[in-house]
């Protein structure tokens, strides 16, 4: 187990706020002391701009700025820092992908695959391509227990010799796959490995994008292994500063891409007649970047190692667990977690109804006590709908969350419960 008193003397919001019950890290985490004054330092001590100045304190913020590159470039697994692209958010990193390479291969007839548990950001920009070039919008269902509905019939999802079969899902004619490597609601890990595998099987030509915006913070990932060809991430849901995400693409991929926006400093050289761009990454850069953010996001990155990835991981598992087991043991069926009921196959994060109280009511209660969770959709609809539901309140969970945030989360729903009756 982590030592959680230890971890959070790291975090000077619990100094600020000590009654702070956090459980809301699936939309953006805590930020430790080092990430913030990385901030600092910056703004203080070399605060120019990147790329563009020859003299010294621009020297240093474009170096510490492309150290960064280099540390995510490792800390997911590749080889090469001109895979590694900063945008704003996960969300511009899909649609990135969607606009600039997109646009360039979807034809009338074909087939972009997404999956009910997207979130909308993995979602909606695959609907608009797919509408605006005549191309066929698939969406892979989820079973009841919250996988997705790609496994053999005859294979057990808990057996590791479990089959995926994609057949009436992936054709010749499906150009794109997008998926989520973790569902932000039901929490569920999908096996992106196998599925990549299984989808390149039948076409070996299909571009696999994976929203790893949920897994990236929570577990060891490595691009080369999961043999997606783009996968997106957030900054601010890592423990780094918010305005940045990452875009992972194959090179080969990346150069043969146009650029998702003009402007400085994505350029080669400018004429009237016509112009012509740099390689990846800078093609995809254009204007000045979140400078202070990408260079304070390496210190998230140290500090997760500094913990370990595995850690982590091993600690989520086993609070999700106990947070599962302890809302059974209190509030039996009238508690129902949405997702996958086995913490192993699931992240920290827990989605799910209380009776038929209203998810902004728990919320709106809970923080009466300062304990912090979501409430909503969780820009998640079309899984809200197959749920048949409108709405879930989701607690979740991360390095900095003991056992003692669980007893909290349960006194809460108690009073909730007396609230409500
Ligand atoms: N995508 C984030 C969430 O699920 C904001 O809460």
């Amino acid at each position: 187990m982590l030592n959680i008193n230890q971890i959070k003397k790291d975090f000077p919001i619990f100094s600020s706020d000590p009654t702070l019950v956090y459980l809301d890290s699936t939309a953006t985490s805590l930020k430790p002391r080092s990430v913030i004054e990385k901030m600092t330092e910056y703004y203080s001590k070399y605060s120019a701009n990147v790329f563009r100045g020859i003299y010294k304190i621009s020297e240093k913020a474009t170096e510490e700025y492309e150290e960064t590159r280099k540390i995510t470039a490792e800390f997911i697994g590749s080889s090469n820092p001109d895979e590694v692209i900063f945008t704003r958010n996960a969300t511009e990193s899909l649609n990135l992908v969607a606009y600039s390479l997109g646009r360039l291969i979807i034809e009338e007839d074909d087939e972009v695959v997404v999956s009910i548990m997207d979130h909308h950001s993995n979602f909606v920009p695959w609907q608009q391509l797919a509408a605006e070039n005549g191309a066929t919008f698939k969406v892979i269902d989820i079973t009841d227990e919250g996988y997705l509905q790609i496994f053999h019939k005859e294979s057990r999802i808990q057996n590791s010799e479990f089959r995926i079969d994609l057949t009436g899902i992936i054709s010749k004619r499906t150009k794109i796959l997008a998926l989520p490597y973790i569902s932000n609601v039901l929490g569920t890990i999908n096996p992106i490995k196998k599925i990549v595998e299984a989808a390149k099987k039948i076409n070996p030509s299909l571009i696999v994008v994976a929203d790893a915006a949920q897994a990236v913070p929570h577990k060891e990932i490595n691009v080369k292994e999961i043999g997606a060809d783009f996968v997106a991430f957030s900054s601010h849901k890592m423990l780094g500063p918010t305005g940045i995400g990452v875009l992972w693409g194959r090179y080969e991929l990346l150069d043969r891409m146009t650029p998702f926006q003009y402007g400085g400093e994505m350029i080669d050289e400018v004429r009237i007649e016509s112009t012509t761009f740099k390689h990846p990454p800078h093609k995809f850069e254009a204007g000045t970047p979140h400078i202070a953010g990408v260079i304070a996001l390496k210190e998230a990155m140290r500090y997760l190692q500094q913990i370990g990835m595995k850690n982590i991981r091993d600690h989520e598992k086993a609070i999700t667990g106990y947070a599962m087991e302890t809302l059974k043991k209190t509030f039996g069926e009238k508690i129902q977690v949405v997702g996958p009921q086995d913490a192993k196959s699931r992240c920290g994060i827990m989605a799910f109804t209380f009776g038929s109280y209203h998810p902004h009511d728990i919320a709106q209660i809970l923080d009466e006590d300062n304990i912090a969770i979501r409430a909503g959709h969780h820009c998640a609809m079309p899984l809200h709908k197959r749920l048949q539901l409108s709405a879930t309140a989701r607690a979740s969970f991360y390095l900095y969350n003991g056992e003692e945030d669980v007893e909290k989360l349960v006194e809460g729903l108690r009073k909730v419960e007396k609230i409500l009756k």
